[in-house]
């Protein structure tokens, strides 16, 4: 088995992961699913941060969009991946992965206030970071919430595991002939729209030149991106690497 590339990192899985095929809420045995993977990586004594999104309980975006005021919204919705993070501590606790949950906004009886030295100390003792309550602020995206707190806790790389592969042209899922493409850059991801992340995260991460790599949540997907192996789609600098498809 190869060394591992990167040695912290920063997990975004989106809310939906642990909702398995009942799209909505939190089904036990998906988060089972998904710890699994998260445990591999954790065995090749990776620091993993975790950001995870709220929308299997509440989409503060589609509220907002039928007409709920957009900041009551968007708190529900951290308040959501509230919910998702204290799911997943229960269930990597449990398979003995030490982990503390930390959140953007003050919820002291439930779990520790966001505090980057702290997030700092947990990381290098081994154990998960889950980072609940997005940025904290309104108006930001889980995915902004990941590619800041990649950068604030010097993760070398943003991993965004998703349904699919990779990063297509157009939606694998609707069409047969989309391609995936194996490294691309941010400016493209940008301009092409490709729905990696949102501009916010991918402007972050360019900016601190963070690669984000889009791969599967399932089959050892993850574990294979950390070992640097040839998984998912990079997005990165132009010229740093070839932007080619499959
Ligand atoms: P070290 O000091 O590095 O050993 O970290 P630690 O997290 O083990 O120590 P601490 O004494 O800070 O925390 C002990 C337990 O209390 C852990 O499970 C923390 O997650 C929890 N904890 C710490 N601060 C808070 C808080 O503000 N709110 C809640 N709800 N739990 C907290």
């Amino acid at each position: 088995m190869s060394a591992p590339t990167y040695h912290r990192i920063l997990l975004k899985l989106s809310g939906e992961a642990l909702a398995g095929e009942q799209k909505t809420g939190i089904d036990p045995p998906s988060v089972e699913r998904i710890c699994d993977e998260i445990g591999s990586v954790l065995l090749l004594g990776i620091e993993v941060a975790l950001v995870i999104g709220g929308g299997n309980i509440f989409r503060g975006l589609s509220a907002s969009a039928k007409g709920m005021d957009r900041s009551s919204a968007d708190y529900m919705g951290m308040l959501a991946t509230v919910l998702n993070a204290l799911a997943v501590q229960d269930v990597l606790e449990k398979m003995n992965h030490p982990t503390r949950v930390l959140s953007a906004i003050g919820i002291q009886e439930i779990c520790e206030p966001f505090v980057r030295r702290r997030a700092m100390r947990h990381l290098e003792k081994g154990r998960v970071v889950i980072c609940a309550a997005g940025t904290g602020n309104p108006y930001f995206t889980t995915d902004t919430a990941a590619a800041l707190r990649g950068m604030e806790l010097k993760c070398e790389a943003i991993i965004k595991a998703t349904k699919v592969q990779g990063v297509y042209d157009k939606d694998p899922q609707l069409h047969k002939d989309a391609v995936m493409f194996k490294r691309i850059s941010y400016s493209e991801a940008l301009e092409r729209r490709l729905g990696v992340m949102d501009a916010t995260a991918i402007t972050l991460a360019r900016e601190n030149k963070v690669p984000i790599f889009v791969c599967s949540m399932f089959g050892g997907s993850i574990q294979r991106v950390v070992r640097g192996e040839d998984e998912g789609t990079m997005v990165c600098e132009e010229g740093a690497l070839p932007c080619v498809g499959v």
